[in-house]
């Protein structure tokens, strides 16, 4: 009787141990712990222990625990044995989770997509890449010597790199990178307390068939959201640009916040956007346009495209080379001279004007993007600075291609009145009329009203809220959680805005607008819209004021307002 109990007791021992054991999975949750905490996952009332999972990163933490039968959450153990727990439950799982960061409520975000409204410039054979996850916000960390870091951080404007490894998670991939160089980004950016950052893996390391990318701040953007509809809408006309996804990136010891990523414009992004990735791809040279540098402005020469004899004038720092031909010297300026020399002496209204044109220039990626400029409203482009953009001296086709480029000061965001920006009558955008390739351009009859019928297209098909507004919606529903993370963290930059009494803003217009854009100060520029800029800055301004406006700032509408008054705005400049 004793031995049967025993055994009929061992076999249901063994067979909840058989049921037990089927139903253990993998928990994995990414945060970054101090020293003295350690993690661990709750299920239903019991809790397990997680580890780091690899000793190449110190923000993803794996373990085994039973499936749950009511749900679980994970905790943060600090040693004198408090738990800080999610304040949430988890759904239970039956496979092994992905990598959930903690106190998210989400993993994966389903968005609206843009419609593609025009195919891909016939040039562009881009590479596929998992670079830019839709729907996910992967995390980076970025770990090295910390005494070179706060010498970077209190140094903004100093050329300071530092040697670091870099681990990147994602819900299903967990990367590692040794030799990674990061430096901080941009040039009036690093002014400001949120700083962006450059990352330069070792020669043969690659994130996604990508070597460079930049970590974007999106620090002069309270609705966070800028930057990433802005790229989306540069791919859905069909143009060549980076493409744009958020991250959250941690610091050594820190959070740093909630970031863009993109790509950076250099080795191997030509043959990643133009060849597919191919190795053996022989590039051109790609010249970007920086508006102007001290030395240039000596010469009064700005990035504007205008024709210059004497040769080195190009090199007076309006222009960077961004990436050398495949087979050319590391500076050459003839071919970015005879591209302005064809804008100067380009034919108008001959017959064979349109023909000549595309020779030399792909005319849609220059029309499509000036129709951009105006309906986005950039306010740091071609026409209001002739600064960020990129020429690329297409070698297959023979011809140039316009590339646009930092798309944070867009979609109301500006330094520009306002209502010469959204009136719907592009006559009025600043600076349209003054730059060389557009006024030439539009004297031709062709070109004129192909890019008409790309203002009232584009504004018809796409920037229109009825074709945003489920995606922006989407977004900040994304972004909720991570955006009033964001906000708690301590800045690291030096602020050098934050230094700068706004009050006396109106007063000291030169220097503060030499802060929100470089040293020098367009002419048309409005000094009291620049001001206001600089003024909300350090401003709180919430996050959905930011995508619906109005913000209360005349430097910056709502995401919403800007698409609902240029939709607007346009059509009725169409209609008339
Ligand atoms: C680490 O612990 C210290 C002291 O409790 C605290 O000030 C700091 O915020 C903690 N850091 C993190 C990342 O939790
Ligand atoms: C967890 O504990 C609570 C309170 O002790 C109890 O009411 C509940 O039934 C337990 N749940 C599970 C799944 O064991
Ligand atoms: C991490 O490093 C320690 C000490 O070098 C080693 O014992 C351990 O096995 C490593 N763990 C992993 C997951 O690689
Ligand atoms: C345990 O340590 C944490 C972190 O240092 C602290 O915030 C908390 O107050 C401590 N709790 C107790 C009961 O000492
Ligand atoms: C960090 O850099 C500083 C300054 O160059 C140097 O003195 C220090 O030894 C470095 N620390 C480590 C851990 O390498
Ligand atoms: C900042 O860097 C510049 C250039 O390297 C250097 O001349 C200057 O002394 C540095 N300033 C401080 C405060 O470290
Ligand atoms: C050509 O441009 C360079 C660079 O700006 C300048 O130093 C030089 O004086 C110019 N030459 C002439 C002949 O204007
Ligand atoms: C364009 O939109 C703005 C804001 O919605 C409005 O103030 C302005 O009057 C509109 N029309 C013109 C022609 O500027
Ligand atoms: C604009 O749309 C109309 C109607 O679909 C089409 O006929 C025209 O070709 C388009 N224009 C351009 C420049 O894409
Ligand atoms: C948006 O859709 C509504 C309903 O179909 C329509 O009445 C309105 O004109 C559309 N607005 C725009 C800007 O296309
Ligand atoms: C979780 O996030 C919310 C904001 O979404 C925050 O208020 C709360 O303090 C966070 N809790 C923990 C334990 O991190
Ligand atoms: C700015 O100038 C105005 C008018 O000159 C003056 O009233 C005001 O006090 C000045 N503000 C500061 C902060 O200097």
């Amino acid at each position: 009787m004793h031995l049967l109990n025993s055994l009929i007791s061992s076999l249901l021992v063994s067979t909840a141990l058989a049921i037990e054991m089927s139903s253990i999975v993998q928990y994995s949750v990414v945060d970054l712990l101090n020293q003295s905490e350690t993690m661990g996952v709750t299920v239903d009332n019991a809790t397990y222990p997680l580890r780091l999972r690899s000793n190449n990163t110190r923000i993803l933490y794996s373990g085994m625990g039973p499936a749950a039968k009511s749900g679980y959450n994970y905790v943060r153990i600090y040693s004198n044995n408090t738990v800080v727990e999610e304040p949430f439950k988890r759904a239970p799982v039956t496979q092994n989770t992905v990598n959930e960061f903690f106190n998210r409520t989400w993993n994966n975000y389903s968005i609206a997509r843009l419609p593609q409204i025009y195919p891909p410039l016939a040039a562009i054979k881009r590479v596929p890449s998992q670079l830019h996850k839709e729907g996910q916000i992967p995390t980076i960390h970025i770990s090295g010597n910390q005494t070179l870091f706060d010498k970077m951080h209190g140094n903004s404007t100093a050329d300071l790199s530092v040697m670091s490894n870099v681990s990147y998670v994602s819900l299903n991939d967990s990367l590692f990178y040794q030799d990674v160089e990061v430096s901080l980004a941009g040039r009036s950016s690093r002014w400001l307390p949120k700083l962006s950052y450059n990352l330069k893996l070792d020669k043969k390391d690659r994130l996604y068939k990508y070597r460079r990318v930049k970590l974007r701040a999106l620090a002069t953007d309270p609705s966070y959201i800028r930057e990433q509809l802005a790229y989306d809408i540069v791919k859905s006309v069909g143009l060549a640009s980076s493409e744009f996804s958020f991250v959250r990136v941690f610091l050594n010891d820190q959070p740093l916040g909630l970031f863009g990523i993109i790509e950076t414009f250099q080795d191997p992004w030509l043959a990643n956007t133009f060849a597919s990735g191919s190795t053996s791809y022989k590039n051109g040279y790609l010249y970007q346009g920086v508006f102007m540098s001290p030395q240039s402005a000596t010469q009064g020469h700005i990035s504007d495209l205008s024709y210059i004899s004497n040769i080195t004038a190009y090199g007076d720092g309006q222009y960077k080379i961004k990436q050398e031909a495949s087979k050319g010297d590391k500076v050459n300026w003839k071919p970015l001279q005879d591209f302005t020399k064809f804008i100067s002496t380009a034919p108008t209204n001959q017959s064979n004007a349109v023909i000549t044109w595309k020779k030399h220039v792909d005319t849609d990626s220059f029309l499509r993007s000036m129709a951009l400029e105006v309906l986005l409203g950039f306010a740091d482009g071609y026409f209001a600075m002739a600064d960020n953009y990129y020429v690329y001296q297409n070698l297959e086709a023979n011809n140039y291609i316009y590339i646009p480029s930092d798309m944070d000061l867009t979609l109301g965001s500006t330094m520009f009145n306002l209502s010469q920006m959204w009136s719907g009558n592009y006559s009025t955008f600043p600076g349209l009329k003054t730059r060389p390739l557009m006024e030439k351009i539009l004297q031709v009859p062709q070109f004129n009203k192909q890019y008409n019928e790309l203002l009232a297209n584009f504004t018809n098909m796409l920037i229109n809220p009825n074709k945003t507004n489920n995606r922006i919606d989407d977004l900040v529903g994304m972004l909720q959680e991570d955006v009033a993370w964001d906000k708690t963290i301590p800045r690291v930059g030096d602020n050098i805005f934050g230094q700068i009494d706004p009050t006396a803003a109106g007063n000291d217009t030169s220097s503060i607008l030499g802060a929100v854009i470089g040293s020098a100060v367009p002419m048309n520029m409005d000094p009291v819209t620049a001001a206001n800029m600089a003024q909300r800055i350090n401003a709180s301004i919430p996050f959905m004021t930011a995508v619906d406006g109005p913000t209360g700032y005349i430097s910056l509408a709502g995401v919403k307002e800007w698409i609902s008054s240029i939709s607007r705005n346009v059509t009725g400049f169409y209609h008339s």
